[in-house]
C-alpha cells in the first residue's frame, strides 16, 4: 500500500517524489554511488569476519610470512576502481551540464529572496510569495537577494541555487507533474532561516494562466483599502510617506486625507480625492512646504483603479475623513476570483522591488478574464 502510494508519486523510501525533468538523472547517480557503497561495505565486512575466524590463532600454530608484492592485485584494486569512478563522473557530468544549459526561451519569473521570505514576480508584474508554474515548460528563475546569502531549493526538482546579494543567479527546471511542493532556503541565513519557506504550485498549461490573471487582478479579490494598502507598499510609498505619523521624507499618511495642506506657495488646499489624484499623477503641481519636490509620478503605473483604492486606504487611516469607511471593505470581484485565490494572495509586506513596477506586455487589464 505504502509502496504503491510513494511509486505514484515518484517518491521512494528516502527519495521525496521526483517532479522534474532532471530529478531521475540525478536520482540514478546518487542510486549508483548508493549501492556501489553497500556492495563494498557488506564484501569488506564479509571478508573481514571470515578472515578473523579463519585465520585466527591457533595452539600450536607457527605464524607465517606476510604476503609480498602481487601486481595482478594491484592492477586490481587500480583499474576497477578507476572504472566505477570514471562511469560516476560520466553520468555525473551529463547530469550536471542537463542542469546548468537550459533550453530556449524558458517562461521567466523574477525571484527576490529576503530574511526570511521570498517573493516572485511575474512577466506581468504580479507579485506572490509563492512560486506558480506551468507544467512541461521550461521556467527561468532569476535569483537576487535584498540582504545576505539565501539558497533556492526544491527537493523534488532535485535542483539548488545560492541567491547571492549584488549579482543574479539563474535556475532552471522544468516540472513534469502538476502538484504542490516544497521551497526551501538552504543557506542559514539568521534566526528566522528555517521559517524561510514558501510552495512551488505546478499547474496544467490552462490553469495556469487562469491563475496568473486572477492573482494578477487585485481589485477583484480584495477590498479598496486592502488593495490600496497593497499598492501602497508594492509601489514602495513607504519608503517617504510614513503611516503612523512620523515624517521620513515626507508628509505622512496618517490624518492626510481630509487635512488642510499648506503649499509652497503660501496657498493652502483641502487632502481631497482631487488633490490625492494629482500628487499620484502630476507630484509637482501642488508641492507641500517645507519637503523637497522629489516625489516621482505614477503615471503609466498606477491605473484609476488603483488610485481609486489608495484613496480608500488614505481614507481609512485618516481621522479627518468623516464617511463611511465600510463601503470601502467590502470586495467588489465575484465570489470565483476570491476563494480561487485565497491561499495565493501576495503578502502585503514590503513589496518594492522594480519588477513590480513595471507591467509590460500583458497588464493585469488586459488579461482579465472575462468571466470574473
Ligand atoms: Cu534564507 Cu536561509
Amino acid at each position: 500500500m505504502l509502496t504503491a502510494l510513494l511509486a505514484n508519486s515518484g517518491a521512494s523510501y528516502w527519495m521525496p517524489e521526483d517532479a522534474s525533468t532532471v530529478a531521475p538523472a540525478v536520482d540514478n547517480v546518487f542510486n549508483f554511488i548508493y549501492y556501489l557503497c553497500l556492495f563494498f561495505f557488506v564484501l569488506v565486512t564479509v571478508l573481514l569476519v571470515l578472515f578473523v575466524m579463519r585465520y585466527r590463532h591457533r595452539r600450536g600454530q607457527e605464524r607465517t610470512a606476510t604476503a609480498g608484492h602481487s601486481t595482478a592485485l594491484e592492477l586490481t584494486w587500480t583499474i576497477i576502481p578507476t572504472i566505477l569512478v570514471l562511469v560516476i563522473f560520466y553520468f555525473g557530468f551529463r547530469g550536471y551540464l542537463d542542469m546548468a544549459v537550459e533550453p530556449p526561451n524558458p517562461y521567466e519569473i523574477n525571484v527576490t529572496a529576503q530574511m526570511w521570505s521570498w517573493s516572485f514576480t511575474y512577466p506581468n508584474g504580479h507579485v506572490d510569495d509563492t512560486l506558480h508554474i506551468p507544467v512541461n515548460t521550461p521556467v527561468r528563475l532569476v535569483l537576487s537577494s535584498k540582504d545576505v546569502i539565501h539558497s533556492l531549493y526544491v527537493p523534488a526538482f532535485r535542483v539548488k541555487r545560492d541567491v547571492v546579494p549584488g549579482r543574479y543567479n539563474r535556475f532552471w527546471a522544468q516540472a513534469t507533474r502538476t502538484g504542490e511542493f516544497d521551497l526551501y532556503c538552504a543557506e542559514y541565513c539568521g534566526v528566522n532561516h528555517s521559517t524561510m519557506l514558501s510552495k512551488v504550485v505546478v499547474h496544467e498549461h490552462e490553469d495556469f494562466k487562469k491563475w496568473l490573471e486572477v492573482a494578477s487582478n487585485i481589485h477583484g479579490r480584495m477590498s479598496p483599502i486592502e488593495a490600496g494598502e497593497l499598492l501602497s507598499k508594492r509601489f514602495g510609498c513607504g519608503q517617504c510617506h510614513s503611516v503612523d505619523g512620523s515624517i521620513i521624507k515626507a508628509p505622512s499618511f496618517k490624518d492626510l486625507f481630509g487635512n488642510k495642506v499648506p503649499l509652497a506657495t503660501g496657498q493652502t488646499v483641502e487632502a481631497n480625492e482631487e488633490y490625492i489624484r494629482e500628487s499620484i499623477y502630476f507630484p509637482l503641481a501642488k508641492v507641500h512646504t517645507g519637503f523637497q519636490p522629489v516625489m516621482p509620478s505614477f503615471q503609466g503605473q498606477l491605473k484609476e483603479e488603483d488610485v481609486g483604492a489608495i484613496i480608500a486606504y488614505l481614507k481609512s487611516i485618516s481621522t479627518h475623513y468623516k464617511g463611511d469607511l465600510s463601503q470601502f471593505k467590502v470586495i467588489k470581484g465575484k465570489g470565483g476570483a476570491a476563494t480561487q485565490s485565497s491561499t495565493t494572495a501576495p503578502t502585503t509586506r514590503q513589496q518594492s522591488d522594480a519588477g513590480a513596477r513595471n507591467a509590460p506586455a500583458t497588464s493585469p487589464s488586459t488579461t482579465r478574464p472575462a468571466n470574473q
